[in-house]
């Protein structure tokens, strides 16, 4: 399931971190991916070790990981550390898929959800669409900055190549308690169904009661805890 959030971050909020973003020490990206993906990695990478850097990634995780849209697409477990990506002209990522376990130690999570959050407006840079490969067709996107954009991390994608000016998202990935994304679209398709049902049925009517029964069961059948 591929999914867009909208309005994750404020234009204020994005200004800022754009400009908090632009002080940052940034380094090749190809450095971080690995064998097979450094090939096709044309971006920098900022360097979030510093207070700066690590008051960013905060701020990032912090509008992740409360929205209550990414919670019910994602049935997040574990965020991985946010990454701030840059491209310019003549940058990009070629197609390739992401490594199923990132990070080292205690912070080392599965990825299960890919995501891009948007952090330049479309109209800014030309190219640089994230582009998702499904079976028989892919989708290219391009939301307005503060978007973001989830999506299995079992696919191949891509980011078309920045064309004209410079392109910024943050780029993260999810372990989700519900590690099957056909399992996790069901669950979720539910609760919407669940959400849209309140407005006209009482919380203890047969059918409200049945539904809820279905969604619990189906998360215990499924998840992890
Ligand atoms: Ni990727």
């Amino acid at each position: 399931m591929l999914i867009t959030v909208s309005g994750l971050l404020s234009r204020d909020e994005l200004a800022d971190l754009r400009d908090q973003a632009a002080g940052l020490r940034w380094r090749d990206g190809a450095e971080t991916a690995g064998a097979q993906a450094r090939r096709v990695k044309r971006n920098e990478q900022a360097d979030l070790s510093s207070r700066a850097g690590a008051k960013i990634r905060e701020r990032l995780l912090e509008a992740i990981s409360t929205h209550p849209v990414v919670s019910a697409a994602a049935q997040p477990m574990r965020f991985s550390r946010p990454l701030l990506s840059r491209a310019g002209e003549g940058g990009g990522y070629g197609l390739h898929v992401d490594n199923a376990l990132m990070g080292h130690g205690e912070g080392r999570i599965r990825s299960d959800v890919s995501y891009t959050l948007f952090l330049t407006d479309p109209a800014d840079y030309a190219g640089g669409e994230l582009v998702i490969e499904h079976p028989g067709a892919s989708q290219a996107l391009k939301p307005p900055a503060g978007d973001l954009v989830l999506y299995p991390s079992t696919s191949l994608h891509r980011v078309n190549e920045v064309r004209a000016g410079s392109r910024l998202a943050a780029v993260g990935w999810i372990q989700s308690r519900i590690r099957d994304s056909a399992q996790r679209e069901l669950v979720f398709d539910l609760e919407n169904l669940r959400t849209e049902l309140a407005s006209s049925h009482a919380p203890e009517s047969p059918e409200m009661l049945t539904l809820s029964k279905t969604i619990s069961n189906l998360v215990r059948m499924w998840a992890e805890a």
